[in-house]
């Protein structure tokens, strides 16, 4: 049975077209500091015309292959994680096999997975299943979690992002997963949901999905907690993991979660809670569950005891969502990227512990291990192929005029049938894919920016 299963490879793609968050709060007329300080986010990318769920994809799936050499008759699974709905039927995987007919490998099993900004994780869990499984055939696995999360004019707008992210799966990973110690909390909720099929925008109950965001963060930690006395025969606090890894719609949130976790430590007497926080807790020792969501003076305690740990074992994931936004099934990813980014040369041996969030509801906690890994497939070598400061460096900053004005032309296009793109991939890095075309059929047509710059046709452009 294959040892050590998990995540041997990583690459993300992220639009080159960005807002930033100040300029966009003053053109709301939001409050100064409302999306900088409030949500604490700084920017925010946005898929234009040309690109999509489906391009960003074919983007980063062949940017993997590519930089580390990897046939593609070598994939045995595709999984996608994705809530971003452009046809009810066929699936994204199905558009990323033109990626793999070309060398003649149909054998490859997996669809897409959705449940809002958990499509990933269940796309992940799939893949890392089948490697430890009896149906393993000795072949990799492929996750790519995609999303172009867009809202409506709105308190939550600010709140978006998009980007798509491709996990290597396979055995003796770098980043291994500990598969007993999962702690999952699903339910029913309306807090977050796309019951508008012609629209991409989601019907949001904002302060309802902060609650049951924090709920399932408490819920998935006790289980989470529960296997791992179980199996480990010890308590687990937030001292056991040297890193917490959050799904993250904005910081805050991610701010606010983590303080949870210090405030379950405390109710259960962990040993991560020294007598100073314990005094700052004990007055809310006896809340109802109810009464602690909405106690301010807990939450401003909370994260005054958390923050020394805050900033070690949680500030180093936090590069990339803040300056990309929310990238719904890639956010959790996205921020996981950041920590190989930053701590590349100090994670061997370290364990993170991540938290996926799903709307509506699912989610999970789980947990990782690092080892230093082996060429190609290092932790260095993983960082430096992600090259996430190149690509946060060369983006294009719109004015939120801009912004808005693509967001309506995108209004327009969802769902549309027979219209060309303006074909303009100029601020597009060479390598990147983007769509031409949707025909009569609704059918939908795409192209490569070659690596001179100059449009590839005809690889993805199926009969055209
Ligand atoms: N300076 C500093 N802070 C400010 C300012 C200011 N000028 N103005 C407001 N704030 C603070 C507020 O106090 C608040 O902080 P708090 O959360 O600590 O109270 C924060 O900024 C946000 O302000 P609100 O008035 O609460 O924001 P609003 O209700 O308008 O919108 C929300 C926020 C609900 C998150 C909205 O953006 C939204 O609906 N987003 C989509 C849903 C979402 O992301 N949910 C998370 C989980 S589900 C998922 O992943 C999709």
């Amino acid at each position: 049975m294959a040892k050590n299963v998990g995540i041997v490879a990583i690459d993300i793609y992220f639009p080159p077209t960005c807002v930033q968050q100040e300029a966009l709060e003053a053109h709301d007329g939001a409050s100064k500091g409302k999306y900088t300080i409030g949500l604490g986010q700084d920017c925010m990318a946005f898929c234009t015309e040309v690109e999509d769920v489906i391009s960003m994809s074919l983007t980063v799936v062949s940017s993997l292959l590519e930089k580390y050499g990897i046939d593609p008759k070598q994939i045995g699974r595709l999984e996608v994680g994705s809530e971003t709905v452009i046809d009810k039927s066929k699936s994204i995987k199905t558009f990323l096999m033109q990626l793999f007919e070309t060398c003649g490998n149909s054998d490859i099993e997996g669809v897409d997975s959705s449940n809002a900004c958990y499509g990933g994780t269940a796309a992940l869990f799939n893949c890392v299943n089948w490697v430890e499984s009896n149906s393993w055939d000795g072949r990799y696995g492929l996750v790519v979690c995609t999303d172009s999360a867009v809202y409506a004019e709105g308190p939550a707008r600010p709140t978006g992002g998009a980007a798509a992210i491709a996990l290597l799966i396979g055995p003796d990973a770098p980043i291994a997963f500990e598969s007993k110690l999962r702690g999952s909390h699903m339910a029913h909720a309306y807090d977050f949901y796309k019951p508008n099929l012609a629209s991409e925008y989601p019907v949001v109950d904002g302060k309802l999905s902060q609650t049951c965001y924090l709920m399932a963060v408490d819920a998935c930690y006790k289980h989470f907690c529960q296997k791992y006395e179980k199996f480990e025969k010890q308590q687990f606090s937030v001292a056991d993991a040297d890193y917490f890894v959050f799904h993250s719609p904005y910081n805050k949130l991610v701010q606010k979660s983590f303080a949870r976790l210090l405030f379950n430590d405390f109710l259960k007497d962990a040993s991560s809670i020294d007598e100073t926080s314990k005094e700052k807790l004990a007055p809310f020792a006896n809340l109802t569950g109810d009464e602690s969501y909405q106690s301010r003076d807990l939450e401003k305690a909370s994260q005054q005891v958390a923050k020394p740990f805050y900033d070690a074992k949680v500030q180093p994931t936090t590069l990339i969502p803040k300056q990309v936004g929310n990238m719904y099934t890639a956010s959790l990813y996205a921020a996981f990227i950041s920590l190989v980014h930053n701590k590349h040369s100090s994670l061997a041996g370290q364990r993170a512990v991540l938290f996926s969030y799903g709307s509506g509801l699912t989610a999970t906690m789980f947990s990782l291990k690092f080892n230093e890994g082996k060429s190609p497939f290092s932790l260095s070598n993983i960082a430096t192929v992600m090259s996430v400061d190149k690509k946060l460096k060369s983006r294009h900053e719109f004015a939120p005029e801009k912004f808005v004005e693509t967001m309506h032309l995108m209004e327009k296009r969802y769902g549309a049938k027979d219209f060309v793109t303006s074909k303009d991939c100029s601020l597009l890095a060479p390598g990147t894919y983007y769509l031409t075309e949707v025909d009569t059929m609704y059918r939908r047509f795409y192209a490569k920016k070659d690596k001179d710059g100059a449009i590839e046709n005809g690889m993805v452009a199926n009969g055209h």
